[in-house]
């Protein structure tokens, strides 16, 4: 049998007060609905559908590199009505998983839950017991526990506004019955609305019987109405990856202040200080050491490496045991060998700093091929750039950069070259030489310093 999933993204979320469609914004730097999606794709989905209307362009562009097919609901008259949408493009043979793109934190374990043992044509339900289920769907039993219907907040009796047990809204159903279900929905209820729910009613008059799943946590099955709701679930989110990484091995100064926007990937004996946020796919090797306040974006840190507070590090590769900030920023590009240091206020981009070299201050540099054993001086700038093109700066092995030097790109400098404190190197330098390249002092013995004459 196959599998296909039906997103529902239709709904206009007023309540975020946005221009952004609701299912657009993001729980750890990534839209809900593409949360959804990316379970949806886990789960090995033969086809995925989502049903759009609010926003349904800008909703599309943001996943048009994905390989979905869209259904418009142009006017949004219920759950049912929007399953229904999608059933054309559904194959007969298909059991469909209803998920909603407002619903990001649903995992792939409790989806398997709701398919696995069932019928091929079961209906199943996946519900969670809330303290105050004020707003859902009520699961209504009979005296031997079966489930007989779904009725909503606004069409319950007092009775039945005690239940506990609600519809999460993920359920799962063949297309078959789906398709003989569907277009049989009345919208005769206090809302007017075609009510998925009545499926499972029609269900129960044909004897069916139907299955419920528990989600594992009332959060995975939290939607975001609101942005108080948003900020729930991504702390939520947080809270679980940072567990994750503490359970592979790595010590958090605080669990509660470390943001994970993406993969981060640890290894063993991982220190990671307060505040720091990392962004895309990030891998620490063994025993990396993470200052506090640090922003870190698709990089790769090898072994032993000590990252200092308020460091930024972005598209850089870092052999093991190099030595990063305070205050450093690498940018795109940088790929630094085993036991480099990088230093205070030191920018780099697109620069490759060979073994054991050292910036340590106030540097930038930039498209630049740096061998080892350098050391470049404080206040070094590669003026790699002419207000139209990039040019290239190479410091061979062993060569000495004295500080406050301009090295004015194109250049090159030798292997054991020395360059004067206070340089402006506009040409290249052979292996071994000195190149002083500034004014020669000048001391002046019949100077008077001016003398501030007293005022009476
Ligand atoms: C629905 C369920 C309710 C359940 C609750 C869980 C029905 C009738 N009720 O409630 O039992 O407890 O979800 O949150 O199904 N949507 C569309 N098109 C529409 C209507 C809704 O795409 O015409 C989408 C919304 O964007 C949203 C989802 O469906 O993602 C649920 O809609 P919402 O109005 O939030 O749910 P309720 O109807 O309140
Ligand atoms: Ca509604």
């Amino acid at each position: 049998m196959t599998l296909e999933v039906v997103i529902l993204a239709a709904g206009q979320g007023s309540r975020m007060r946005s221009k952004r469609p609701k299912v657009l914004h993001e729980v750890a730097g990534k839209s809900m609905l593409r949360h959804v999606i990316d379970v949806a794709e886990k789960m090995g989905a033969d086809k995925t559908h989502i049903v759009i209307g609010h926003g349904a362009s800008v909703v599309k562009d943001s996943v048009k590199q994905i390989d979905v097919l869209w259904a418009l609901q142009a006017e949004q008259k219920g759950t049912g009505h929007a399953v229904a949408q999608a059933l054309p493009a559904i194959s007969d043979k298909a059991q469909v998983l209803i998920l909603y793109g407002d619903v990001p934190l649903i995992s792939p374990e409790t989806i398997r839950k709701l398919h696995s043992d069932k019928a091929d044509d079961a209906l199943t339900l996946l519900t969670v017991n809330l303290d105050d289920p004020t707003g859902y769907g009520r699961i209504i039993r009979d005296d031997g526990k079966k489930v007989v219907a779904i009725v909503e907040q606004k069409d319950a009796t007092p009775e039945q506004l005690i239940v506990k047990e609600v519809n999460t809204g993920i359920m799962s159903a063949s297309a078959k019955n789906l398709k003989r279900w569907l277009p049989q929905l009345q919208a005769n209820n206090a809302q007017g609305e075609y009510y998925l729910t009545d499926i499972v009613a029609m269900a129960v008059a044909e004897n069916m019987n139907i299955n419920v799943c528990h989600a594992s946590h009332p959060m995975e099955v939290q939607g975001a109405n609101t942005r108080q709701q948003l900020q729930l679930l991504e702390r939520y989110y947080q809270q679980q990856a940072a567990d994750m990484l503490m359970t592979n091995g790595a010590t958090l100064a605080d669990a509660g202040r470390i943001d994970i926007r993406g993969t981060l990937q640890t290894g063993e004996d991982v220190f990671i200080d307060i505040n720091c946020v990392f962004e895309g796919d990030v891998v620490l090797g063994d025993g990396v050491s993470i200052g506090p306040n640090c922003h870190i974006i698709n990089a790769t840190i090898a072994a032993n490496c000590e990252v200092k507070s308020n460091s930024v590090i972005e598209g850089t590769v870092v052999a093991e045991g190099c030595s990063i900030g305070p205050f450093a920023r690498l940018r795109p590009g940088t790929v630094l060998a085993n036991g480099v240091k990088i230093g205070n206020f030191v920018e780099t981009k697109k620069a490759n700093i060979g073994e054991d070299s050292k910036v340590s201050h106030l540097s930038y540099i930039g498209d630049a091929e740096i061998g080892r054993d350098v050391n470049v001086g404080a206040g070094t700038i590669t003026c790699n750039y002419d207000g139209v093109n990039k040019f290239k700066t190479e410091i061979a092995d062993n060569a000495f950069v004295g500080s406050n030097t301009a090295l004015v790109a194109p250049v090159s400098v030798g292997k054991n070259a020395t360059i004067g404190a206070g340089s402006t190197i506009t040409g290249n330098i052979a292996e071994g030489e000195l190149a002083i390249a500034r004014a020669k002092q000048r001391n002046i013995s019949t100077w008077k310093r001016p003398v501030k004459i007293p005022r009476d």
